[in-house]
């Protein structure tokens, strides 16, 4: 991305969004607006290093308020464009689908059109380097069988939540945009991120707040659900490498390759809770709550991201044990 620029960023105040805007104000001088709605799932303390720059402007209102968006894109005249707001909880998905499919369906359609609109009015010079990234995860692929290659971009769609489905939707959405009215965006497919400022509902937030409390951890079924974890930063710099060197049209995968069990990864977090002093006994058997399977639930996620690695020059830098280390710095620190 050039230094100097105009980025509009939704979902700013959601984990991975609001770890985004730091890293753009932390490395560009471009001037960034933030669009959020401000659900249960944001943390304003997340921005607060900074709301206050002259440089930041931050706007409370959903993706799917065409009017209100017109008018912020006609202010700021963005010419990048992360597009991170979503429903993100697999298990609230369940409980309550119609939210998922409105905003990440329904919403998320109002926001391209309204793009669409703004991009086709920009003068030449400017919308040549107009780009919209959309944001979404690995979960559209469903379930990859443990004799099954990682999947790659080429791999098809097969959600098993509501959640997963109604991001996959969203996907085919942005593809049809690019196919039939030329918008110039971009698919991210990122697996599971972890890292400070996570909802406490997330899997690691809850696996760290019940041990610091001395609580058992809930695992779900036999905790034997492989998952690909990537630190939020890493996430960020891909998708900032992305929007600057990506193909218009296509899909990116963005992970580790690091696959964990979710009883490895409990493990994992226990032994650096007790090289902390933090909890005494690292008997994992001690924590954990076995409690009936999610709905649905897929077994293993797991991304090819040579794509990215090799067209963007990317890859992750934090080794896990570090980002863990860093995640459980942040949890200790803000523990309620
Ligand atoms: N967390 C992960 O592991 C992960 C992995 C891959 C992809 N993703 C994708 O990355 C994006 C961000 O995920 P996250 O974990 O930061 O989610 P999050 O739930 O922490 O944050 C989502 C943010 O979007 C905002 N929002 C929700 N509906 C909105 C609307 N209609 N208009 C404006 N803002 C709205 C919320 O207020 C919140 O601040 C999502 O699109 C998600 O699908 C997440």
């Amino acid at each position: 991305m050039s230094q100097k620029n105009n980025i509009l960023v939704t979902g700013g105040a959601g984990f991975i969004g609001s770890a985004l805007c730091r890293n753009i104000v932390k490395n560009t001088d471009s001037n960034l607006i933030i669009l959020d709605k401000l659900t249960y799932a944001s943390n304003l303390d997340s921005l607060s290093t900074i709301l206050p720059k002259k440089n930041v402007f931050f706007y409370k209102e959903s993706i799917g308020n065409i009017r209100f968006l017109k008018n912020i894109l006609l202010k700021h005249n963005p010419i990048s464009i992360f597009n991170l707001a979503a429903e993100t909880h697999v298990d609230n998905s369940i409980l309550n689908p119609t939210t998922f499919i409105e905003t990440n369906v329904l919403h998320t359609h109002n926001f391209f059109q309204t793009i669409l609109e703004y991009y086709k009015r920009l003068p030449h010079t400017i919308s040549s380097s107009f780009k919209l990234l959309h944001v979404s995860t690995d979960e559209v692929y469903g379930d990859i069988k443990l004799d099954e290659p990682a999947a790659d971009e080429s791999a098809a769609y097969n959600p098993s939540s509501p959640y997963s489905a109604s991001k996959a939707s969203s996907d085919h959405l942005a593809k049809a945009y690019f196919r039939t009215y030329g918008l110039p965006v971009l698919i991210s497919n990122c697996s599971n991120n972890y890292g400070p400022f996570q909802n406490n509902e997330k899997f690691i937030p809850v696996i760290l707040n019940n041990l610091i409390k001395n609580k058992k951890i809930p695992v779900y079924g036999s905790g034997k659900q492989i998952r690909e974890w990537i630190y939020v930063d890493d996430h960020c710099d891909a998708l900032l490498k992305l929007i600057n060197r990506g193909v218009l049209g296509q899909s990116y995968n963005i992970g580790t390759g690091h696959e964990l069990t979710n009883i490895e990864l409990i493990q994992k977090i226990i032994t650096i809770l007790t090289e902390l002093r933090i909890i005494r006994n690292n008997e994992i058997n001690n924590y954990l709550n076995f409690i009936t399977d999610r709905l649905g639930h897929d077994k293993r996620y797991a991304l090819n991201s040579n794509k990215i690695m090799s067209l963007c020059d990317w890859q992750p830098k934090t080794e896990i044990n570090d980002g863990l280390k860093k995640t459980i710095d942040y949890y200790i620190n803000n523990n309620n």
